[in-house]
């Protein structure tokens, strides 16, 4: 008989006998550290939270022990728990082999990105996900609240965001996208402190200064061309993007930074900065006075200056920028702040060559490659029936599960750097959150593992024997899942 956990932990030793239980048992838990030795296999790159979060089980005929250091790492031994419990308590009886388990995370950002533009998920369905994340000590939410298709957070000095950035005007979708919606501050509050109980910190990510159209739609004064504009029913990338040459487009910035910070403890805000396209700034002659009084040699460096300026705005709001890897193709001029972190979605090239240093600037990455199984909105496999989108290829959970935020390759140096790894989930696709949950599971569980659990204990086929009772779960949970071919 085996423990069948997922994300496997660290470390099982099996010792003679079986604990059983009438019903759920209770559990001793008990405060403090776990022991040196135990954490000796630990490969955990430095400055990661391995210790903080570790948790050690004890398993014997008489009793079950939880020891942590810290509440999230009691946290994370509860659900360890939570899952023993879900598939081995059968007709009111548990039974579980005696066994030592000491366990801890690889990284420690473990992170989940959902977006909320495309399509408006309830907070019921955002808050019934981060708890299904959360056994799997899935860590970080990154929530998508901005994009082309619809504004979802309230900013007060910019009320139009709310009141018409969030709707659009799209017959081919369900009524409530059509009508649109955003999250009010006090249902933004009961996400946060519910993924707070969750152990979950929430990244919010206003993105900027592309995938603009919804902001534009509603002051389009802050585009090139003065509009008019509309919130997208389309899917794609868009020309129009916030004027460079436009002072304003700071005060919006500073509006919107200043409400997620009222509304987000994380430390962290992601400012996006994805696929800006910088055809209109060639032609503004507000953006062409711009770049040349910046002595900008091409345009693209305004974006650099962008940034480099948002940046600065969170670093005096106390907080860390995080954006995505177009925002290292920067301007010699126009560095991007050293604390900055580079999320990697092309590939991890990018997030490799910022961890590394290369040109002299090294960034803190986290790793969330689309062509290696972190974007959950492509097809499980590539035949029509299936839902999602075709990209760089479809995405088995056979590549999630193969999908390391720092290979062995990787110098120490640089695997120092690497914060964890991501799943993200865009939603052009999605129009039901159980479409959502079919598209995230099982991938999400395969991630979870790699980043969770240390490289030397990962094997796939033994992941793919944990799953089947892993499923069951799931099931148990009412969590949709894909249950083709994992390969
Ligand atoms: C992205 O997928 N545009 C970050
Ligand atoms: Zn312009």
């Amino acid at each position: 008989m085996e423990l069948s956990v997922i994300p496997k932990p660290a470390s099982v030793k099996y010792t003679r006998g079986v604990f059983k239980s009438p019903g759920i048992p209770s559990i001793i838990k008990k405060e403090g550290g776990i022991d040196g030795d135990a954490l000796s296999g630990c490969d955990a790159p430095a400055g990661c939270a391995a210790p903080e979060e570790a948790y050690q089980l004890k398993i014997t005929k008489k009793s079950i022990t939880l020891q942590a250091p810290s509440p999230a790492g009691m946290f994370n031994g509860e659900q360890t728990i939570r899952q023993l419990v879900m598939s081995e308590l059968k007709d009111g009886h548990l039974v579980l082999p005696c066994a030592e388990i000491t366990d801890y995370p690889r990284f420690s950002w473990r992170g989940f990105m959902l977006d909320c533009s495309r399509y408006f998920y309830s907070v019921p369905f955002i808050k019934n996900l981060i708890d299904v994340l959360a056994m799997h000590h899935i860590n970080r939410f990154h929530w998508h609240l901005t994009d082309d298709q619809g504004w979802r957070l309230p900013v007060k000095e910019f009320p139009l965001l709310a009141d018409i950035g969030s709707k659009r005007h799209d017959s081919r979708i369900p009524a409530r996208n059509v009508t649109g919606n955003f999250y009010t501050e006090d249902e933004i509050r009961d996400v946060v402190e519910f993924a707070a109980s969750r152990h979950t910190e929430i990244i919010p990510e206003a993105d900027l200064p592309g995938h603009a159209s919804a902001i534009l739609a509603c002051y389009p004064g802050l585009g090139c061309t003065g509009g008019p504009y509309r919130v997208e029913d389309r899917f794609g990338i868009f020309e129009d993007v916030l004027c460079a040459g436009n002072d304003h487009i700071f005060d919006l910035a500073a509006a919107v930074f200043d409400a997620l910070c009222g509304l987000f403890p994380s430390k962290w805000v992601h400012i996006g900065g994805d696929e800006v396209l910088f055809n209109r700034w060639k032609e503004c002659p507000k953006c062409r006075k711009r770049q040349k009084e910046l002595k900008l040699k091409k345009t693209g460096e305004l974006q650099s200056w962008i940034t480099f300026r948002l940046a600065r705005m969170l670093a005096d709001r106390g907080k860390t920028a995080i954006g995505w890897d177009e925002i290292l193709e920067d301007s010699p001029k126009y560095r991007l702040p050293k604390d900055t972190v580079i999320m990697s979605w092309r590939g991890n090239k990018s997030g490799i060559r910022a961890a590394s240093g290369a040109g002299g600037l090294a960034h803190d990455v986290i790793m969330s490659p689309n062509t290696e199984g972190c974007y959950l909105d492509y097809k499980h496999i590539n035949v029509p029936e299936e839902p999602g989108q075709i990209y760089a290829g479809a995405s088995s959970v056979y590549m999630s599960y193969s999908m390391d935020p720092a290979p062995a390759s990787m110098g120490k140096e640089a695997s120092a750097r690497i914060l964890g790894g991501q799943g993200n989930l865009w939603s052009e696709f999605i129009y039901a959150g159980k479409i959502a949950e079919y598209m995230i599971f099982p991938r999400i569980c395969a991630i979870a593992e790699t980043v969770w659990t240390p490289r030397k204990e990962k094997d796939f086929e033994d992941f793919s024997r944990r799953l089947i009772v892993h499923r069951e779960r799931l099931d148990k949970l009412g969590v949709q899942q894909y249950r083709g071919t994992l390969r």
